[in-house]
C-alpha cells in the first residue's frame, strides 16, 4: 500500500540527507512509526545543519576573555548577619517576600549520566539523618518560606522527557510535599537530537526512535514561555505574572544547601537594579573547572573553563588575587520582564556543544553499538547565557561549605558523591548549632528539617545554647 506518512516524512529529510532515519520504518507497528513521525516533525532540521556546520566554531566567550574583567560583587555573610549592609539586604528580601513578588524554580531535567541512579536524581536519597529525597528538601525550603511570609509561592519544576512521568509520580504521590498544588508548575523541557560527529546524520537510538536528549538547563526559557500549565491555558511566565511575579529564584536539583529563596540574595539583587544575579565562589585554583563569571564592558558573561586560555586564568590583580576568580555555582535570580523579553529574541541563548558517547543503532544490522569512544555531537543551552542581556547584572560571592555541594557522581567518588554531600549537609547544620551556642560530637550526623530552620537566622532561639548532641539527630 501507498505509505503517504513515509512520502511525507521523506520530503522533509530528503533536503538534509536525514532518509536514514526511515531506515526501518516498515517493520515498526503503525503506533510505532506515529511515535517516530511525531519525533521527526519536532525537528528543525536546518537549524541542526546549521548547527552541525558551526560545531567547531569558536564560542563567543573564548573572544572576550582577553578583555574579562572581575565582575561587580558583594558577598553573602558566612555567618549570621553582621554587617549593615548584609543587614539591609536581608531586610529589603525579606520585604518582596512579604509582598509575594517571588517565586522559584527548579530544574531537574538532567540525566544524572555519572550518578547513575535509575531514577530522576530528585529522587535520590540524601539526608544524612532523615534519608530525604533532594526533592523533598527543596520543596521544604519553599514552604517553610511560605510559612514565614504569610504568602503562597509558586514554585516552577523543570522536567524532560527523561524525568517527566517519574518525576510527577512521584510529587503527585507525596502530595507536593506540603505545597498546595495550585502552587506548582511543572514544565517539560525540549529536547535535541544527538548526531553522528563525523557525518552530521541524526543517530537512531532504536529501529522506531531518534538519539534524542535534553536541550540543556537553558531549555527553561523556552519551557517558561510555551509550555501551558496543568492550571489553565497561560504560559508558566504568564501565570508568574498574574500572580504579581517580579523575581524568579533559580537553582538545580542536585545542589541541596542552596538557600532557596534567600533573603539576603534577593535583597542585593533589587537593591542595586539588577535583572540577573548569581552566585559564585571564589577560585582556590586559576585552573578550577567551573563556568568563569566575567565582565566585558558594561555586560557580564560566563566564560566556561574549558574556552578560558591558560595565560588568562592565571592573571593576578597587585594584591596576588586571581583577576578572575567568580566562579558560577548555578544560583541566580532572574527579573521575570528580562526572561519575557529573551524569550521574544530568538538568539538569547546560543547552543553549546559536547562530543560524548551515544549509543546508537547501526542501520545495517539494527543492533545497538555501545560507543568506547565519543561519537556524536550534542546540543544544549545554558541559562547562564541570559547574563550579557541583562542590565546591572551583579554576582554574590558565597562561601561552598554553607551553599554549595551538587550530587553530581556515582557513590564511592571522591567528590560531589552521595557520601561527600551527605556529609556536606551534616557538617553545614553543625556550623548552624554552633552559631546558636550547641554542640555537637565528633563523628555524629546531624540534619535539620528545613521546617524547622532553613538558615543560622532562623534556628536562633528554637534550641537553648549549651545543649549538646552525642548522637545523630534530626532536628524537625
Ligand atoms: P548537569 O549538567 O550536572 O547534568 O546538570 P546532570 O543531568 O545532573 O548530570 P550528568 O551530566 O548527566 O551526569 C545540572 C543541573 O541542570 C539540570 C539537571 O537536572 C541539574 O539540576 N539540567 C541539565 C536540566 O534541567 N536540563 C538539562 O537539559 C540539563
Amino acid at each position: 500500500m501507498f505509505d503517504t506518512m513515509k512520502t511525507q516524512l521523506l520530503e522533509k529529510l530528503a533536503p538534509f540527507r536525514q532518509e536514514h532515519l526511515l531506515t526501518f520504518w516498515d517493520s515498526l507497528t503503525a503506533a510505532e512509526q506515529q511515535h517516530l513521525a511525531a519525533q521527526i516533525e519536532q525537528i528543525d532540521f536546518a537549524q541542526l545543519a546549521q548547527l552541525y556546520a558551526d560545531r567547531d566554531k569558536p564560542a563567543e566567550s573564548l573572544t572576550l576573555a582577553d578583555r574579562a574583567a572581575e565582575p561587580p560583587f558583594e558577598q553573602f555573610s558566612t555567618v549570621r548577619r553582621s554587617t549593615s549592609g548584609a543587614g539591609n539586604a536581608y531586610a529589603a528580601g525579606e520585604e518582596l517576600l512579604r509582598q509575594g513578588k517571588a517565586a522559584a524554580v527548579l530544574v531537574a531535567g538532567g540525566q544524572g549520566t555519572r550518578l547513575g541512579f535509575d531514577h530522576p536524581k530528585g529522587m535520590y536519597p540524601i539526608g544524612p539523618v532523615s534519608g530525604k529525597t533532594l526533592f523533598q528538601i527543596h520543596f521544604e525550603k519553599v514552604l517553610a518560606a511560605v510559612r514565614r511570609y504569610g504568602h503562597r509561592i509558586p514554585y516552577c519544576v523543570m522536567t524532560s522527557p527523561a524525568t517527566h512521568a517519574e518525576t510527577v509520580e512521584f510529587l503527585t504521590g507525596n502530595k507536593f510535599f506540603g505545597l498546595k498544588e495550585d502552587d506548582v508548575l511543572i514544565l517539560c523541557q525540549g529536547t535535541m537530537p544527538a548526531v553522528s560527529m563525523d557525518s552530521g546524520k541524526v543517530l537512531l537510538a532504536d529501529k522506531g526512535g531518534l538519539a534524542l536528549s535534553p536541550d540543556g538547563h537553558g531549555g527553561m526559557l523556552k519551557a517558561l514561555s510555551f509550555s501551558r500549565t496543568a492550571c489553565g491555558r497561560q504560559t508558566a511566565l504568564e501565570t508568574l505574572k498574574s500572580r504579581g511575579i517580579e523575581y524568579l529564584f533559580y537553582n538545580q536539583v542536585d545542589n541541596p544547601l542552596v538557600r532557596i529563596l534567600s533573603p539576603e540574595m534577593l535583597g542585593y539583587h533589587v537593591l542595586s537594579g539588577s535583572e540577573l544575579t548569581s552566585q559564585v565562589i571564589r577560585k582556590t585554583n586559576p585552573l578550577d573547572k567551573v563556568g568563569n563569571v566575567v565582565k566585558v564592558g558594561d555586560k557580564l558573561y560566563v566564560i566556561e573553563y574549558s574556552d578560558l586560555p591558560n595565560d588568562v586564568a592565571e592573571r593576578r590583580k597587585s594584591d596576588g588575587s586571581l583577576q578572575i576568580w567568580a566562579g558560577s555555582i548555578a544560583v541566580h535570580i532572574f527579573n521575570v520582564e528580562l526572561l519575557e523579553r529573551c524569550s521574544k529574541i530568538a538568539s538569547s541563548l546560543p547552543f553549546h556543544t559536547a562530543r560524548k558517547k551515544v549509543s546508537y543503532t547501526d542501520l545495517q544490522t539494527g543492533e545497538t553499538v555501545k560507543p568506547s569512544e565519543p561519537n556524536a555531537v550534542k546540543f544544549e543551552r545554558f541559562i547562564f547565557d541570559l547574563l550579557p542581556s541583562a542590565k546591572n547584572a551583579i554576582v554574590v560571592e558565597v562561601d561552598p561549605p554553607n551553599h554549595y555541594a551538587p550530587l553530581k557522581n556515582a557513590p564511592g567518588s571522591p567528590e560531589f558523591s552521595p557520601e561527600t554531600v551527605s556529609a556536606d549537609i551534616s557538617a553545614m547544620h553543625t556550623s548552624w548549632l554552633e552559631q546558636s551556642g550547641v554542640k555537637a560530637a565528633d563523628g555524629v550526623n546531624v540534619e535539620i528539617s528545613p521546617l524547622f530552620a532553613d538558615s543560622p537566622e532562623a534556628l536562633a532561639g528554637k534550641i537553648a545554647a549549651g545543649a549538646a548532641v552525642e548522637k545523630d539527630t534530626y532536628f524537625e
